[in-house]
C-alpha cells in the first residue's frame, strides 16, 4: 500500500470551460458558469476539478493554443473572476488544477510574433525554425498530427517553423534555456496564486529526435506519421527533470502529466511516488484501442492493458483512471451501447475503470451518460483536428458519408457538445446560441432529469464517488484481475488485509456467468446498476452490462 494521500482519495472532474455553462448569453461556457455549477460538483462529490486552458487565446484548438499565459481570456471573464473561481472552489473544500500547455505557444504569443519577425530576433530561438532542404523542399518529411506537415513556411524570413499540432500552434523549442526559465516562472506565478497544481499537456512531445531527420517512409506518402520523431524521445528526462524541480516540486502541488506514449516500461520515471516527475499520467494506451464503433471492443487487450498499468504502478506511483476526455468520443457510444443498453452500458464501463488503483477522472457529462452526436454537414462541426481532417480526405477524393461517418465516430467533437443541464431550450447550456450544436437528445438525457430519478446514471455515479470515500480497500487495495480469459467480463479483486471486494462488469449485452475464484466466497453485493440482483453461490449470473461491487470473504 502506498502513502496516503488527499489526491488519491479524491475523485476528479474534468471541465471542458467552452462547453459547462455559459452565465453571460454569448452561447460561450465561461468562469461564472463554472462558479454557479460548484454546488452541483460538490453534491455529485467531487473533490478535485481540472478547468481545461482559460489563457488568453485566439482559440484555434479551443486554448490549446495560449497567447498570454498570464491573461484569462475575456470570453471567460477576467482575473478577478477567476479569483473569485478559486476562493469557491476552496470554499467547498474543494482543489482546482489548471491545464498546463507548454510544448507550444500561440503564433499570436508576443514570443512568436518576435520568433517570427527576423532571423536576429533574440526570440529566433524560441521556436525551431530551420530553412528547406533545398529551395521549395520542406526540412524532413514530418507529419503534424492535425493534418499536413509539421513545417509551415514563412515568406518573410524565408525559413519553416515546426507545429506538431496546428500552424497556429508553433513548438516552443526546449532546447533553449532561456524558453526553459521562461515557461518556470510563468508555472511559478500562476502555484504562487494558490491553485493546486496542474494538467500537463502534450508534455511527452517536448524533446525532439536529434538532428530532426527524415523519417522511413516506405509508401513514399508526402508526410509521414511522426510520433517517432518526437514522442517520449531520449534525453527528455533531463528537461522534465529540471523543470519538476524548478517548479512543481517547490511546491505542493498535485500533477498529472498527458503522457502519450509512455509505456509501463517508462512508468516509473514518469509517476513514481518519491522520484517521478508527476504524481500520476494519463497514459493512453487503453483508449488506442478505442477503433471505429464496427470494430467493437477487444476486452481481452483492454483487460491486459488496464492490468498492466495497475501491476507496473502498484506500491510505486498512482494511476490517473480515465475513459473520457475532450479529445475522444463518448464512451458509451464507443464501447457501450447507448441505444437498448444507454443506462447499463454507461454504468457498467463507469464499473469497470472507477475502482481500480489510482484516481478516477470524470469528464463532464460522462456522469449522465453523455452520448456522440451526428451532424450531416461539416460547417456544425467546430475541431480543428476535424475540420483539417474533412478536407484533406475530401481532397484525396473519399466520398463525403465515408468522411462523415469516421467523423461521427472518431471526431473530438462529439464530447464537446454543451452540457446538458436541463430540458429546456439550448440545453440549460446558455441564453443565446451555443457555440457548437446542442445534442438534440437533452430533452430526455439532462442533468436535472437525471438528479431526480434515483435510479439514473447521475445517481449512480454520486454512489460510486461516496462508496469509495468510505472504503480505503478500494482506494489502496491491491488490485487481482480475475476471470482473465472471460469474453464478455471484465472482473478485478481489491484486498486490504480484514477488506476484499470483488468488482465485475458484464461488458456485452447477451447474458453470461462467472465463476468466482474457489478461494473466495460471496458474502453481499454493496453496488449494483441493476435493482434485482440476487446472491447464487459461487456463480455470478449476470444479465445484459450488468456490474456491481460484491464483498468477499476467504475461504
Ligand atoms: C492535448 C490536448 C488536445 C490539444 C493538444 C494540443 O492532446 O488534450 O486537446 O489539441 O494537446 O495542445
Ligand atoms: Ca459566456
Amino acid at each position: 500500500m502506498g502513502k496516503a494521500k488527499w489526491w488519491k482519495e479524491a475523485v476528479a472532474y474534468e471541465i471542458y470551460p467552452k462547453s459547462f455553462k455559459d452565465a453571460n448569453g454569448d452561447g460561450i461556457g465561461d468562469i461564472q458558469g463554472i462558479i454557479e455549477k460548484l454546488d452541483y460538483l460538490e453534491d455529485l462529490g467531487i473533490e478535485l476539478i481540472w478547468i481545461c486552458p482559460i489563457y488568453q487565446s485566439p482559440n484555434d484548438d479551443n486554448g490549446y493554443d495560449i497567447s498570454d499565459y498570464k491573461e484569462i481570456a475575456a470570453e471567460y471573464g477576467t482575473m478577478a473572476d477567476f479569483e473569485a473561481l478559486l476562493e469557491e472552489v476552496h470554499k467547498r473544500g474543494m482543489r482546482l488544477i489548471m491545464d498546463l500547455v507548454i510544448n507550444h505557444t500561440s503564433d499570436e504569443h508576443e514570443w512568436f510574433i518576435e520568433s517570427k519577425s527576423s532571423k536576429d530576433s533574440e526570440y529566433r530561438d524560441f521556436y525551431i525554425w530551420r530553412s528547406g532542404q533545398e529551395k521549395g523542399k520542406r526540412p524532413n518529411n514530418w507529419a503534424s498530427i492535425f493534418g499536413g506537415s509539421i513545417w509551415e513556411y514563412d515568406d518573410e524570413t524565408e525559413e519553416y517553423y515546426m507545429h506538431i499540432f496546428s500552424k497556429k500552434q508553433p513548438d516552443l523549442n526546449w532546447e533553449n534555456q532561456e524558453v526553459r526559465n521562461r515557461l518556470y516562472e510563468m508555472v511559478n506565478w500562476w502555484l504562487d496564486k494558490g491553485i493546486d497544481g496542474f494538467r500537463i499537456d502534450a508534455i511527452s512531445h517536448i524533446k525532439k529526435k536529434e538532428g530532426l531527420p527524415d523519417l522511413p517512409n516506405p509508401q513514399k506518402e508526402p508526410f509521414v506519421e511522426s510520433y517517432d520523431g518526437h514522442l517520449n524521445q531520449p534525453g527528455i528526462d533531463v528537461f522534465l527533470t529540471e523543470f519538476t524541480e524548478k517548479t512543481t516540486k517547490q511546491y505542493d502541488a498535485v500533477t498529472v502529466g498527458e503522457a502519450n506514449g509512455v509505456t509501463v516500461h517508462d512508468a516509473e520515471h514518469w509517476a513514481d511516488e518519491e522520484s517521478g516527475y508527476f504524481n500520476m499520467i494519463f497514459q493512453f494506451e487503453h483508449v488506442e484501442l478505442w477503433g471505429t464503433k464496427s470494430s467493437g471492443l477487444d476486452l481481452n487487450q483492454l483487460k491486459t492493458s488496464l492490468s498492466r498499468w495497475q501491476a507496473a504502478l502498484d506500491k510505486k506511483g498512482w494511476n490517473a483512471l480515465f475513459i473520457e476526455n475532450h479529445d475522444l468520443p463518448r464512451v458509451v457510444s464507443t464501447w457501450g451501447n447507448d441505444q437498448t443498453y444507454h443506462k447499463e452500458s454507461a454504468t457498467a464501463l463507469a464499473v469497470m475503470y472507477f475502482f481500480m488503483q489510482g484516481t478516477p477522472f470524470i469528464y463532464q457529462g460522462q456522469e449522465l451518460g453523455m452520448t456522440n452526436v451526428k451532424y450531416h454537414t461539416i460547417d456544425d462541426y467546430r475541431d480543428v483536428a476535424i475540420k483539417n481532417y474533412y478536407q484533406s480526405e475530401i481532397e484525396k477524393g473519399k466520398a463525403q458519408e465515408e468522411v462523415m461517418t469516421y467523423i461521427w465516430s472518431n471526431g473530438r467533437d462529439n464530447s464537446r457538445t454543451p452540457m446538458q443541464w436541463k430540458n429546456t431550450k439550448q440545453a440549460g447550456f446558455t441564453e443565446g446560441t451555443a457555440w457548437l450544436k446542442v445534442n438534440p437528445n437533452y430533452t430526455t438525457l439532462n442533468a436535472e432529469t437525471q438528479q431526480s430519478d434515483p435510479d439514473s446514471i447521475y445517481h449512480f455515479y454520486k454512489r460510486m464517488i461516496q462508496l469509495r470515500k468510505t472504503e480505503k480497500t478500494l482506494i489502496y487495495g491491491t488490485y487481482t484481475l480475475i476471470a482473465e480469459q472471460h469474453p464478455q467480463v471484465f472482473a478485478y479483486i481489491r484486498s486490504s488485509e480484514e477488506r476484499h471486494f470483488l468488482v465485475y462488469a458484464n461488458l456485452s449485452s447477451k447474458n453470461t456467468s462467472v465463476d468466482v475464484p474457489e478461494e473466495w466466497r460471496i458474502k453481499k453485493t454493496i453496488l449494483t446498476n441493476y435493482t434485482d440482483r440476487t446472491e447464487s453461490g459461487q456463480i455470478l449470473n449476470l444479465k445484459p452490462y450488468e456490474a456491481g461491487i460484491c464483498k468477499i470473504t476467504p475461504v
